[in-house]
C-alpha cells in the first residue's frame, strides 16, 4: 500500500511573529530547491501565525494546520478556537489530543473524540495524537493504553476515519532527546494498525499514513522511516530549525 508520507513539524509554544514568517520561508526555500521526493510537509504553529503563514505559503505544497480546536461550535469558552473559525482564514489541519494537553489542559479520550467529529464536519484533518506514559510501559500497558487512546474514533464512518492522520509519541520520547528504537516504534504502529483493522477494516488500516513523534532528529528520521509502518513523524524541537525539518524530510 502506498501510503502518504508525511513531515510534521509542531512548534508549540515558540517563534514570535517575525521569527515564524522568517522560518517558514527558509522551509518553504529549502523544500522547492531541495527536496525531491513527494514527502508531504505539515507546520502547526501557534494560532497567531496561522493566518498570515496560510498566505506566506499560498502555491506551496505545504500545510498549514492549528495545535487544537474546541469540539463546540461556538459559544462562552473564553481562549478557544473553533473549527469554522480555522476555515474562514483557509486552514485545514489540527492536531487533537497531543499529549501536553492531554497533561496540562485535561483532555481526554472523550473530548478528543468529539474534536476529531467536529473537524471532519468542517472539512479539517485531525492529526490524532495518542500514546503511553514510561509509568505505563514500564507497566507493560503501552498496547492496551494505546488501543483504549483509538477508542475515540469508534463513531467515525470508514470515510472519516480514513481522512484522518494518526501520531503515536510515547511521552517518555517527547523532547527527551530519548526516541523509541525504530523496532519499538514499528511495533507499536503495526498495533495500532491491527486495531483499526478491528474497528473498521483491513483496507482502512492500511491506507491510514501513522507518524511516530518522540525525539525525531535528521539523525535517526532514515532508520525510523524505513520501518514497514513508520510513515512519517510529528517534529517538535527539531521543526524549529528549518535545516533540520528540511532534512528530516529529505530521509524518506
Ligand atoms: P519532540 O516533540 O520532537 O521535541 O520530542 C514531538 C512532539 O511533541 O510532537
Amino acid at each position: 500500500m502506498n501510503r502518504k508520507k508525511i513531515a510534521a513539524g509542531n512548534w508549540k509554544m515558540h517563534k514570535t511573529f517575525t521569527e515564524g514568517q522568517g522560518l517558514v520561508q527558509e522551509i518553504r526555500t529549502m523544500a522547492e530547491t531541495e527536496l525531491m521526493n513527494n514527502a508531504q510537509l505539515l507546520i502547526f504553529p501557534p494560532y497567531i501565525h496561522l493566518q498570515s503563514l496560510a498566505k506566506q505559503l499560498e502555491g506551496s505544497n505545504i500545510g498549514i494546520g492549528a495545535q487544537n480546536i474546541h469540539q463546540n461550535e461556538q459559544g462562552a469558552y473564553t481562549g478557544e478556537i473553533s473549527a469554522a473559525m480555522l476555515t474562514s482564514i483557509g486552514i485545514h489541519y489540527t492536531l487533537v489530543g497531543h499529549s501536553e494537553r492531554r497533561q496540562y489542559y485535561n483532555e481526554t479520550n472523550e473530548s478528543c473524540a468529539a474534536k476529531i467529529v467536529t473537524a471532519l464536519k468542517h472539512n479539517i484533518v485531525p492529526v490524532y495524537c495518542i500514546g503511553e506514559t514510561l509509568a505505563e510501559r514500564e507497566a507493560n500497558q503501552h498496547f492496551s493504553i494505546v488501543e483504549t487512546q483509538l477508542g475515540a474514533l469508534k463513531g467515525l464512518s470508514n470515510e472519516g476515519i480514513t481522512i484522518c492522520i494518526i501520531a503515536y509519541e510515547p511521552v517518555w520520547a517527547i523532547g527527551t532527546g530519548v526516541t523509541a528504537s525504530s523496532a519499538q516504534a514499528n511495533e507499536m504502529h503495526i498495533h495500532i494498525r491491527k486495531v483499526i483493522a478491528g474497528l473498521f477494516t483491513e483496507n482502512v488500516a492500511q491506507g491510514i499514513s501513522i507518524l511516530y513523534g518522540g525525539s525525531v532528529k535528521p539523525e535517526n528520521a532514515k532508520e525510523l522511516f524505513a520501518q514497514s509502518d513508520i510513515d512519517g513523524a510529528l517534529i517538535g524541537g527539531a521543526a524549529l530549525a528549518s535545516r533540520d525539518f528540511i532534512n528530516i524530510a529529505k530521509s524518506f
